[in-house]
């Protein structure tokens, strides 16, 4: 069985759609094995995407996700890095397919609602960013 680690960004969690996107997940074959609800720090945000340091939107994207509550899951299911991004839709949700999360309840490519690790191996150190210990 896979993992992956999803994400319920500051938006959504600010507008009560974290049961809703749950239910994305469970209803195809995702199951939430961990979760929680957090604050985290910009620092920890920056720690978190430093993939992302030497692009132009690092600054703004770690304001962000330290802008207000998130919720972190812990996906398990068959193929669920993969799931998990057909779920979720396009990082822009311009050009997101129908009925994708981003589609459904994104507003920005910033505000786009929903994380989730883009391989297996990023997802194994995602994981632990957030749950290990
Ligand atoms: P996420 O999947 O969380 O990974 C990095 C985030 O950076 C991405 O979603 C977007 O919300 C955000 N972002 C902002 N601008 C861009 C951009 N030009 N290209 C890709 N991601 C961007």
């Amino acid at each position: 069985m896979e993992h992956t680690l999803s994400i319920i960004k500051p938006d959504a969690v600010e507008r009560n759609l974290t049961e809703e996107i749950k239910s994305i997940f469970t209803k195809n074959g995702l199951k939430i094995i961990n979760s929680k609800k957090i604050h985290i720090s910009k620092e920890e945000a920056a720690e978190f995407y430093k993939v992302h340091q030497s692009k132009p939107f690092y600054n703004d994207l770690c304001a962000y996700l330290s802008s207000g509550p998130i919720f972190v899951m812990v996906l398990e299911g068959e193929d669920a890095v993969a799931k998990n991004r057909k779920l979720m839709g396009a990082t822009n949700p311009k050009d997101a397919e129908p009925n994708t999360i981003r589609k459904l309840y994104g507003i920005s490519i910033d505000k786009n609602s929903v994380h989730g690790s883009d391989s297996v191996e990023n997802a194994k150190i995602e994981i632990d960013f957030f749950f290990k210990n």
